[in-house]
């Protein structure tokens, strides 16, 4: 497939770990609530039928990248995490938070669960909202693809939605801890292939959302996250590299596992990792020494504290990534997904103080 040429690749040097002239910027769910232009598409579509529909998925990612011309380094594909277990097989609505009406009560019921996953039959709407939004864009900024990590889609496989104790999710890790293990590996399987087939489909950087993973103590997330971590960057590479397609780098967000950022970057099999507001950024890139690009952490809240706190927040966290000296692999971003009650001309804020510091 051909597109049209990128003109500006600071992300994919950033997350290369190269030295840039500024870091590259963008915030996870850019493409959201907080946009009225959004909020318009999902006044006559339902969220699911946005995922759905090429035109509309290419539409609102869009949207960020029309309304802040200039001033962001990145798009990312409107989807979400969940579209994996709706192509195992489950039933998922978004109303307002994820509900599945029939979740996995016991491993019995893994066997209701789809055997071999087609992404391409079932997933196919994302590659070619990939593509189209690839061709959208005009190679004004490059498109990361995405898929949520094992731990995390099975958490809500097993919770039924979301949870603030996950004590459904964690009796099947410690009452069934091998038939947890096959599965994890199991939704692992489905999320290389559907990797692989966003980068056929265009994607130039893979982002992975473990966004549960520190729920887990850290020799649970070491059992029941890491090894299926590992086992999506390396099937990615291998599946890439013997089809004879070139490597997008990858970037993990595993959202408060701050304690395993060293292995992760010696063993993880990733490029870039996401950090939370939870840890210094300082301390992070000697954890992680120049194994790999860092990517955040501002805490989101803090678009709400108004235009100074936001550029003293920004200059602070550019300080610590960076020291004094130019940037080198470091990706600007907010430590966890944009709210839906930030003011866009905050946002804005946030991005054009991120070019003055940095
Ligand atoms: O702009 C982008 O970042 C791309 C789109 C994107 C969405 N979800 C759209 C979305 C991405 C990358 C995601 C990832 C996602 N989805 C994660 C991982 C990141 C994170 O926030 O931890 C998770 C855990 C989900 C599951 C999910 N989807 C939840 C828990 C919710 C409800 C909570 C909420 O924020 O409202 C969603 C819904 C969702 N996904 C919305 C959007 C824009 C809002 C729903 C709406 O439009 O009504």
């Amino acid at each position: 497939m051909t597109f049209p040429p990128l003109k500006n690749d600071l992300l994919l040097r950033a997350a290369r770990g190269e030295e840039t002239e500024r870091a590259p910027v963008w915030v996870m769910r850019q493409a959201g609530r907080y946009l009225p232009e959004f909020r318009k598409v999902r006044e006559s579509h339902e969220f699911f039928e946005v995922c759905r529909t090429p035109e509309l998925a290419t539409e609102v990612t869009i949207q960020p990248i029309r309304r802040y011309s200039g001033l962001l380094d990145a798009a990312i594909i409107f989807s979400d995490i969940l579209v994996i277990p709706q192509a195992m097989g489950m039933e998922v609505e978004m109303k307002p938070g994820p509900y599945f009406p029939d979740p996995l009560n016991t491993p019995a019921d893994i066997a209701k669960l789809t055997k071999d996953v087609d992404v391409n039959k079932e997933l196919g709407y994302v590659f070619e909202a990939i593509t189209m939004t690839r061709n959208a864009l005009k190679g004004e900024v490059p498109l990361i693809g995405f898929c949520g990590a094992p731990w995390t889609l099975f958490a809500y496989m097993v919770e039924g939605g979301g949870s603030k104790t996950f004590q459904k999710a964690k009796t099947w890790l410690f009452q069934y801890p091998q038939e947890s293990e096959k599965l994890l590996m199991r939704i692992a399987d489905v999320c290389v292939d559907f990797l692989v087939g966003q980068v056929k489909a265009g994607a130039q950087l893979l982002q992975v959302f473990d966004s549960w993973a520190g729920e887990l103590a850290p020799h649970h997330f070491q059992q029941f996250s890491f090894p299926t971590l590992q086992h999506i960057s390396s099937g990615v590479r291998q599946k890439l590299a013997s089809e004879g397609i070139p490597a997008v780098p990858m970037t993990l967000f595993a959202k408060g596992a701050n304690h395993a950022l060293s292995q992760l970057a010696e063993q993880g099999g990733y490029d870039v990792l996401g950090i939370d507001w939870c840890i210094e950024p300082s301390e992070a890139r000697r954890l992680v020494g120049d194994k790999v690009a860092l990517q955040g952490n501002m805490d989101p809240n803090v678009l709400y504290g108004g235009k100074d706190a936001i550029e003293r927040e920004v200059k602070r966290m550019s300080e610590s990534f960076r020291g004094t000296k130019p940037p080198k692999g470091w990706i600007a971003n907010l430590g966890h997904g944009i709210t839906p009650a930030v003011d866009p001309e905050d946002l804005r804020w946030f991005f054009q103080s991120s070019r003055r510091v940095i």
